[in-house]
Formats: C-alpha cells, sequence, structure tokens
C-alpha cells in the first residue's frame, strides 16, 4: 500500500472528467487499497481517484464514526429520490475551507464493487452528501463550484497564495 498525493484547488487536472473503469483488475484494486489508506491518514471520509490524478471512475468512501465501514464505489452513479439538505462541505483538494452546498437529500446509487460485482444502495444523510460530492469531482466538479463565485474565487487567491509559499519554503 501506498499514501497518493492528493491534487489541490485550482490544478487543472481536478478538471479532467474520468473515464469508465472497463476492467475491475488488481490493478483497479491496488489503486483503491492506496485510495483507502490515503484518505485515512488524510483524514478523510471520501476520496476520488481524479484527486490523486488517476482519471478512472474510481471513488472511496467511509462515513462511519469507527471509520470501519469502506465503501468502494467503481462507476458509480446515481438517481435523485427525494428533498434537499445543505450542509458545511470540505474537500481533502480544497483544505481548510467549509462551505454550504445544497444536495438532493435521498439517492439511489448504482455502482460496482471491488470483486466486479455491480449493487445499489438507497443513501441519505451525510452518504447521500458524500456520494453526489465525490461523483462531482470524477466530473471535474469541485464543491467551490457549487458557491459563489465571489467565495470561490477568494479561497482560490488564498490557495494560490499558500502554494506559492509552500514552493518557496521548499527550496
Ligand atoms: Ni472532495
Amino acid at each position: 500500500m501506498a499514501l497518493l498525493d492528493i491534487l489541490e484547488f485550482p490544478d487543472p487536472r481536478l478538471r479532467t472528467k474520468a473515464k469508465a473503469v472497463k476492467n475491475v483488475n488488481d490493478g483497479i484494486r491496488t489503486l483503491v487499497d492506496d485510495m483507502l489508506e490515503t484518505m485515512y491518514e488524510a483524514p478523510g471520509i471520501g476520496l476520488a481517484a481524479t484527486q490523486v490524478n488517476v482519471h478512472q471512475r474510481v471513488v472511496v468512501i467511509d462515513v462511519s464514526e469507527e471509520k470501519n465501514q469502506p465503501l468502494v464505489l467503481i462507476n458509480p452513479t446515481y438517481e435523485v429520490i427525494e428533498g434537499e439538505q445543505e450542509y458545511d462541505e470540505g474537500c481533502l483538494s480544497v483544505p481548510g475551507y467549509y462551505e454550504t452546498v445544497s444536495r438532493s437529500e435521498k439517492i439511489l446509487l448504482k455502482a460496482t464493487d471491488r470483486d466486479g460485482n455491480t449493487f445499489e444502495m438507497q443513501c441519505d444523510e451525510l452518504l447521500a452528501i458524500c456520494v453526489q460530492h465525490e461523483i462531482d469531482h470524477l466530473n471535474g466538479i469541485l464543491f467551490v463550484d457549487h458557491i459563489s463565485k465571489l467565495k470561490r474565487e477568494r479561497i482560490k487567491a488564498k490557495l494560490v497564495k499558500a502554494h506559492k509559499a509552500e514552493l518557496k519554503s521548499r527550496r
């Protein structure tokens, strides 16, 4: 297993639309294991392959308190069932910033698991938010795209400044 580097906003690679996984093979399972390790280490409750610069439709999630219920989603899609909910979202690719985003409350998730079996699952509350947030990543969309342009630009400017300071300190 290996820790993977997480891309940070406004890195243009986060805008890549990921391709469908054709075969759930050992390469994909290694990616899943590395993504889980990276997510738990961060720590975060979800990670999309896009965030580690792998542009395939793979997501890992664990919204459990004990961090012992990993959910692996390959080629995930969802249908809205009903409702709306608001939550202060954050993202490992937008470190340190939290903004209120409105999402569907109840969704029907369809995906393939790490053994290549398809499954369906009804999701609500935090899990529903997380699934929508991570599938956004696979389409090159970040949570900051759901807030005002003014707020987004402010976060962008601060992160660009922070990245420059970090580069300087490494020289
Ligand atoms: Ni995210």
